[in-house]
Order: structure tokens, then sequence, then C-alpha cells
């Protein structure tokens, strides 16, 4: 293919839809080195550019002239513009002015959901649902490749196990294993067979690496941990990205043990490029080179686009480094021109994988962003997302669900909310279009649904509480909606205490001394310290921020439509204090023990969190049977069955995640107390039992050694089955040569 052709191509693609006429390209070799031959230093740096459009905000300092820019050929890359309308506009500009009209890639943050929104991604993780989590991520990127967008900042899988961070929300929660499952789900979801269908856009996993473990929960702050730490618990679900075929990496903020990860070329090629083969194009974070001079790494922003480019960063999000300061620092040999060429080469292989120079407007289609964006099929699939994202806490004296015929008083910050519902990063959705609580359960129980709002979600104002007591005295029951403004997780959202914010606590304590059965529905970011609500409500559903379809989905759960069968994906402490505190601690030399003073505890608390990871009650009762292991010894090669049988106890059809966990006695270095290796979920009506099976082979007993050698040692392992970490029952069996 040469230019000739390629011009005339878009010129008759101006004319007909991309279906009608369709650019034969060479290979995609042979494509890349043919343009790359034509192109200078400055269209280089050009494409390794990515700016911001005016449309939305996620980060500091705008470049106006982003319009310009496109038209000198300074930009590769556009994000936070959509819409079918204006992607073609801005692509435009690009194909029609630039000398080689090399066409713009559009990225947004496509993180749950486009415009129809789904549940956010920690409350998704919490359905241990794989096939809808990929769903969810198909349908959002089905939307956002109508409205002209290629490429979403997304998934996001940091290991997270400080809930004062507020990105926690944005993830899989604390779990490795489970982590890695929904990563791999997620780019699936998003890049479907093919990038090249009009349907589907690329992924980015981010944010590489360890992002989540900042120092205190505060957000951007440093990270230090052990290289062991690194390779067994924060990297996998990055290799599971890689593995699934990612087509984009974005570099952290954060510097990992004294090296800012958008130069660190430990991460970036001795792990990312030469052990895991990863061939795809890699982004920085926003403004993340310039943010290396106050890191205390880089002199100035040119040192700092000199170490980005040497580490093997291809393109700068918003910081203009590149744009001001690698061509000179190419003229001068500072970064070598075959460093510029590796990345663009990364960048062009990616528009031309999704089809780009086809057809440049292919994704901005005006007729599929009518017909597919908050379609009536995806709000059902946000709705069905939502249901089995809901955790049941707590249900007293089977306080729910509620029947049509009870007088409900709703009351909270939370019962008429909609902007909530939608939680942070939630791309171009617009939050009038949820349904709050109110309106869905209404429409459930007509005449049922008494409403009182009792407080600000985040002040200190005591005025509505009469009212909603008042309220709240004419019902048989109260359902009390509370939680945390949507801008209080997220980016730059951290929180270092995490009660419930306001006088909300005040609230629930008032309306609950009037005796009436309470019924807590919650919505927040992150695990809440929420010790007294525990003990005193009724019922505590946790419902995340649900997306569109809140309401509904939670008013399905409160009636039993839907039989709640989420499990949490993340530890809830009892209190700050406990923090960090995740279920695959380790032993330490001093394990707990009440009548020794000198093990390792509180003289506060209980070292147990108040609700632990895998948790999740349902409005049926699961028995599990003795469980079986076929053999208690094991050679190298071989793999057990662990047999055991589900039975649903009660009366109601309900859905059971199995846990199946693995701890190492003994260790070359110490192993964690267990770790989460499978699971199965089970439908059974009521009284069904079903028999289930596990197999265990080895890679369920490998991690990363001392040295970082990857295997399993021999010796003894238990086995443990149950319905959430801390309630599992055990096998020894043991691994040999
Ligand atoms: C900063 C965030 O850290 C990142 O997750 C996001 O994708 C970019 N801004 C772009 O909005």
């Amino acid at each position: 293919m040469n230019r000739i052709q390629y011009t005339l191509g878009c010129t008759l693609l101006l004319m007909w839809s991309w279906g009608n006429v369709m650019a034969q390209l060479p290979s995609k070799d042979q494509f890349i080195n043919d343009l790359l031959a034509k192109m200078t230093l400055e269209e280089k740096v050009g494409q390794m550019s990515l700016f911001t459009s005016d449309w939305d905000v996620t980060g500091p300092s705008l470049r106006p002239q982003y319009k310009e820019d496109i038209k000198a050929g300074k930009v590769g890359a556009v994000f936070n513009a959509y819409t079918a309308k204006y992607t073609r506009e801005l692509q435009q500009i690009a194909v029609e002015n630039t000398r080689l009209k090399i066409p713009l890639l559009f990225g947004y943050d496509v993180i749950h959901g486009h415009q129809t929104i789904f549940p956010i991604s920690l409350a998704e993780s919490c359905s241990w649902d794989l096939a809808e989590i990929e769903n969810g991520a198909r349908v959002a990127g089905e939307e956002a490749a109508a409205q002209g967008l290629h490429w979403t900042f997304a998934p996001m899988v940091d290991i997270a196990r400080d809930p004062r961070w507020g990105r926690i929300s944005e993830g899989a929660g604390e779990d490795t294993y489970l982590g890695s499952l929904i990563g791999a789900a997620r780019v699936k979801g998003f890049q479907g067979e093919s990038l090249k269908s009009p349907n589907t856009i690329a992924a980015c996993a981010k944010h590489f690496a360890a992002y989540g473990a900042a120092q205190a929960g505060r957000d951007y702050h440093t990270v230090d941990m052990s290289i062991q730490t690194l390779y067994n618990t924060y990297l996998p679900p990055f290799k599971a990205c890689v593995d699934a075929g990612v087509a984009s990496f974005m570099t952290s903020f954060n510097e990992l043990n004294g090296i800012p990860a958008t130069a660190n070329s430990f991460l970036l090629k001795d792990i990312l490029r030469k052990d895991w083969k990863y061939n795809g194009m890699v982004v920085t974070d926003y403004t993340s080179i310039n943010e290396m001079v106050a890191h205390g790494f880089s002199k100035d922003e040119r040192q700092a686009g000199m170490q980005a480019a040497t580490a093997g960063v291809d393109m700068d999000m918003q910081g203009a480094v590149y744009m001001n300061h690698l061509k000179s620092l190419v003229d001068k040999g500072n970064v070598p021109q075959a460093a510029i060429d590796q990345a663009v080469r990364n960048i062009l292989a990616l528009k031309y994988d999704l089809g780009l120079f086809e057809d440049p407007y292919r994704y901005s289609d005006e007729k599929r962003e009518k017909m597919i964006v908050l379609s009536q099929a995806n709000l059902e699939a946000a709705r069905r997302m939502a249901r089995k994202s809901i955790v049941l806490l707590k249900n007293k004296n089977n306080a729910l669900p509620l029947r049509s015929n009870q007088k409900v008083a709703l009351i909270g910050p939370f019962g008429n909310e909609k902007r909530s519902l939608i939680g942070s990063w939630s791309a171009a959705g617009d939050w009038t279009k949820s349904i709050p609580v109110l309106a869905a359960m209404q429409e459930k129980a007509p005449n049922n649904i008494l409403y009182a709002k009792g407080c600000n979600i985040n002040d200190d104002s005591l005025q509505y509480i009469e009212s909603a007591l008042q309220t709240a005295r004419s019902a048989d029951v109260v359902v009390l909606a509370l939680g945390e403004n949507w801008d209080m997780t997220g980016e730059a959202a951290s929180r270092s205490s995490l009660g419930l914010p306001g006088v909300q606590q005040q609230l629930f304590e008032q309306i609950q001394a009037l005796g009436k059965p309470v019924v807590v529905v919650l919505m927040n970011g992150r695990p809440l310290c929420i010790p007294e609500l525990d003990q005193k409500a009724d019922a505590i559903l946790e419902t995340w921020y649900l997306g569109t379809m809140a309401g509904p989905a939670i008013t399905d759960v409160l009636y039993g439509d839907y039989n709640p069968s989420g499990r949490l994906t993340t530890t809830f402490p009892r209190s700050e204090g406990q923090i960090p505190v995740h279920y695959d601690m380790k032993n330490t030399g001093r394990p707990f023990d009440a009548n020794n003073k000198y093990t390792s505890k509180y003289l506060d608390s209980p070292n147990e969190p108040l609700y632990p990871f895998g948790y999740g009650l349902s409005y049926t009762d699961f028995t599990y049977s003795k469980p079986f292991l076929n053999k208690k010894k094991m050679k190298r090669g071989e793999k057990l069955n662990l047999t055991l049988t589900i039975t649903n106890a009660g009366k109601r059809a309900g859905e059971e995640t199995v846990q199946l966990y693995l701890r190492d006695l003994v260790g070359s270095s110490t192993r964690p107390l267990k770790q989460l290796k499978a699971y199965q979920k089970v439908n059974l009506q009521p009284g069904e039992s079903k028999t289930i099976t596990f197999f265990i082979d080895e890679s369920m007993l490998s991690f990363f050694n001392y040295d970082l050698q990857y295997g399993a040692e021999t010796g003894e392992f238990d086995v443990m089955v149950g319905p959430n970490s801390s309630n599992v029952q055990s096998i020894r069996f043991e691994l040999q040569d």
C-alpha cells in the first residue's frame, strides 16, 4: 500500500460508509515499516503525544489549543472526547490536515459502563461472575465504540488492601487470584474477538505497578514493598491481562522502591517486555513524566522525558514533555532513535489493529450510536450486573426480604439520590438518567412507601431528623439508605476515618431507637468501619454504587425478586486501626492466643475484621458436607480431587459461591495462612443438593520464592473449602517429588 492508495482510500471513505469501501492494506509490518520510513522525527514525536480535549477534566491543566496541535501533527491521540459527531470532527482535522494523514486514536476512561453505567468495578467484583463482568465490559465497549472511541483506560487491576485509598473502588478488591481472573475477563469483554471489529475497543491494564499499595492509603503516595510481595501479590493481575491479549498498559503515578513507575525499566523492560513478552503499547498516566521532578528523580522535565523514553514509555499523557523535549533529546544523542522508532511502531500497530488505517471514521457511527447507547438490552444487562453485585451483610430474623404489603419508610440521604448512584469515573454517564431507590420502590409497592430524607450526606445539620422520625413511626419497617457521597471515593479521594459522614450515624441511632425493624442500604465505594450498624441494624445490604439501574436492582433484592448472591472481595475492618487487614495474612512467630499477652494482637480490638473476604449472606441457607480428598499424597504433575456436596436447606432458590483456599504449611519463605485458588458458583433450588469437584494441581501450590524462582515446594498443605475465608473445613495433604 502506498500513500496515494491510502489517501485515495481516505477520500473515498469520506463519501461512503466504511462498510461499503475498505482499503486493502499490506501486512502490518510492511505497512508500519513503509510509514515509519516516511515520518520525520517531529511526526514521530507527535504520535507519542496524547492530549485531553476540553470535554471532560480528569486531571489538572488543560491544553486548550489541542485542535491546533492536532492540525500541526503534534498529537497522535486524544482523550476525553466522544460522540460520533465530535470524534469525527477531530479525526477530520488530523486526516485532512496532516502530511501523512495518520488517524488519531481516541481514548477515554470507560471504566464501568459508558453511557449505560454499570456498578463500580469493586461492586462488580463482588458478583464473582466472570461471564457477567465480561459482558459488562463488552456493553461498555460497544457503546463507547459507537461514539467514536477506540481505547479505554481500563481495566484497573491494582490490588488494593487499604480502604482509606479512594481508588479501591476502581479495582477488583484485595485478592490476587480473583483480581487476575476479573482483569482478564474485562480485557476480553472490551476487546472481543478482534480489535478490528467496530464494536470493540482496546483495553489498558493500569496502573503499572503497585499503585494500590500507596503508603497510609493516601493517593499518589510512595510505594515501598518487597520484591517477593510485588511478584506474588501485585503483578499477577497485570500478567493475566497480558495473557488475555491486552492492547496497552498505563504506568502508575507512584514510585516503587525509589524509582517512579514511569521511568522504571525494571518494570517496563525486564518484567513487561522481556519476561512477559508483551508487545503492545505503553502510555503514562496523566502528567506522570512531569511529576518525576517532584518525586525528586529528575532535575527537570527534559531529564524526566529522557528517563521515560529510555525506560520504554511510548506515549506521554497530557504532559507535553515529549512534545517539548524529545526531538532535541534525540538530536543530542540522549535518547536513541531506535527507542523512538520502537515506541511509534507500538502506537501505529495499535492503530493498524483497530482498523483505523482502513477507515479512520469507522467507529464514529451516528446510526449505531443511536441504536446501541442506553438501549433496553444494555439497561437490562446493567440491572442484572447490579443485582449480582449486592452483598447481604446481615439479616437478623429474616428482616429481609420485605413484603409488598408492608408499610415501608424509606429514609436517608441516599433514598432519592441520583448522582451518587453512578459513582466516580462514570464516563459519559448521565446521572439524571439513573433510577433512585425511591422511584423503584414506589413502582414495586405503589401505596406502601413513605419517604423522608433524614439528613444530608455530609454536613452537620440535624434539621430533617424530626420529620424522618415522624415518618418512621407510621411504618412497619424502615429502610435506611446511608453512605458516602460519590466523590468521596475514586482518584484523590482518600479518607482517614471510614465511618458514615455527616450526621448519618446519629440519624441511624435515633431511628433505631424507635424499635422498628431497620434495614440499612449502604452506598459507598470502599469498606466502611460500621461496627454499630452491625450490632444494631436488623439487616444490612451493601449496594456500593450500582449505576444507572441501581434503584430497580436494590428493589429487586429488598423484595426478594432476586436472592442476593454477592460475596465481599475486600475485607471490612472494624476500625481504621486494623488497616491493613486482609484475609491472606501470615501467621507470625506469635500467633494470637487469648491467654498469652505476648502474642500478636491489639489491646483494644479483636484481630478479626468485621466482615471477612468472601463473606455474604443469602435469603436461603446452604449446608456443606464434609469435603473428601481422593488422595492425601500427590506427586509432582499429578492432580488431587476434592469433592463435596452443597445443599440448599432453605425455602428459596439461591446461588452459593463455594471457595477453595490453600495453605503451604512450611515454605522456603513463609507463606500466607490461606490463599484463594479456586471457586465455583452453584445454583440450587430449595432442598436441592449438588456434588462438586475441585482439582488441585501443582500450579495452585506455586509461588515466587525468595530468589524469585517460581514453583511448588514439596511438603504439607492444607486445602480449605467453605462459604467465605473465615469459615472453612480443612484437609491436609502432601506434595512429594
Ligand atoms: C488519571 C488516572 O490515574 C487514570 O486512571 C486515568 O485513566 C487518567 N487520569 C485519564 O483520565
